[in-house]
């Protein structure tokens, strides 16, 4: 072959080496905390996320999935410089994730004038699925009112009728006791005091403790999630109030990402979440198997929400043949998609774009395999927000 020909014949081959089909993968930049205070709860998520994907389906209608992932830091400031990147630089179509509310907060704007569909897998902020609700955004995981203000009346219903609040010092945290103390108060509780330390590492509950304890309230009711949280159980243990004054809690208190490492401290803990291990379906029991067989360990609350969300995202693009051009049409496909997911009945609310879901009401027992498990007294089925604060 001479040159010319050899040239000409290389240049076909580079040419037709892509076949003519081959469409651009579907691009999701994958927003989570690798690092910080909720670096361990944005890793569960990603690798649950990445199992989600492995089954509902890596490629769908011709198009791969492709993640790309950033660290927020769970730093407000951070998630939304990473969520710009996302967007223009590397020409996201979907951005999925978000642990923290302060986090949900600070991109909410960005990315609703974007108009890039957002799939918040965790974080809680009220405002997001309400006044300051957005189209573009929908969220799998919960708000922090839906998880929490089945609390109240309940706590109440067993007689309780003084209660502290203690939670972080953010959205999030000042969000659940709102809906706490309102759900409390309704029912025909009283508040004996509440305290919010800084979110991040508190060196030492003992100050927070020692003001809980001489407010003398009938039960306590608290929001902590990562490291802090098994460091907060420890210490209310340690100060000798678990036998007086019981704990109640957002589940996060006793996850289930690190309920092993917990132990008699927690034993009692009356935890409202949306997620436990023990529910008995199929769909859990098949996800605690392959959570179990790939990474050596249980399925967390986290965990589910991200897994879910692979499937939400799977099915509603299987529904407009991964064609992404009409965004809307995306999105009316997303309020089509219901399934029974690990936690019960999944679907989104399209008056809000949260998720409509069991809410299950558990106390931590000393198991008989030894250690402590959440053992699920009540559930309150499908829980939704009131629409009221929302107008797409
Ligand atoms: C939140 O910031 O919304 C948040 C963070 C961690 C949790 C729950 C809610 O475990």
């Amino acid at each position: 072959m001479n040159k010319k020909r050899f040239v000409a014949a290389l240049f076909t081959a580079v040419v037709f080496a892509v076949p003519a089909a081959a469409a651009e993968p579907v691009k999701i930049g994958v927003l989570l905390p690798f690092s910080g205070v909720y670096g361990g709860l944005g890793s569960d998520q990603e690798r649950a996320l990445g199992l989600g994907f492995d089954t509902f389906g890596r490629s769908v209608g011709g198009r791969d999935i492709a993640l790309v992932k950033a660290d927020t830091e769970a730093k407000p400031a951070v998630g939304l410089q990473k969520a710009r990147e996302l967007i223009l630089r590397d020409r996201v179509d979907l951005l999925v994730g978000i642990v923290s509310s302060a986090v949900a907060g600070a991109v909410r704007d960005y990315v609703h004038n974007a108009g890039v569909p957002l799939f918040i897998t965790n974080a809680g902020n009220d405002l997001l699925t309400g006044a300051r609700c957005s189209p573009w955004i929908i969220r799998t995981s919960f708000s922090n009112s839906q998880i929490v203000r089945g609390m109240g009346p309940w706590l109440h219903g067993r007689g309780y009728r003084r209660a502290f609040l203690m939670a972080f010092d953010y959205s999030a945290g000042r969000q659940m006791m709102d809906a706490f103390r309102d759900s409390f108060t309704a029912a025909g509780g009283a508040i004996a005091g509440e305290e919010y330390p800084p979110l991040g590492q508190v060196q030492d509950f003992a100050p927070y403790l020692v003001k809980l304890k001489s407010a003398a309230p009938d039960v306590t009711f608290v929001f902590f999630a990562g490291p802090p949280a098994i460091k907060f159980a420890r210490e209310y243990a340690a100060f000798g109030l678990s036998s007086d004054i019981p704990l109640a809690a957002a589940g996060w208190l006793t996850s289930a990402l690190h309920i092993d490492r917990q132990g008699g401290e927690v034993d009692g803990v009356y935890s409202i979440l949306n997620y436990v291990p023990s529910i008995a379906n199929a769909e859990n029991a098949a996800f605690q198997r392959a959570h179990q067989a790939r990474f050596g360990r249980a399925g967390s609350e986290y965990g589910v929400a991200a897994y879910d969300t692979a499937r939400l995202i799977v099915d509603a693009l299987a529904a407009v043949g991964a064609d992404l051009s009409d965004k809307r049409a995306f999105l009316r496909a997303v309020h089509g998609v219901s399934f029974n997911g690990p936690r019960g009945p999944f679907r989104i609310d399209p008056a809000t774009n949260n998720i409509i879901q069991n809410i299950y009401i558990s106390q931590v027992r000393k198991s008989a395999r030894g250690g402590v498990t959440a053992e699920v007294l009540d559930v309150l089925p499908d829980m939704r927000d009131a629409a009221g604060g929302c107008r797409m």
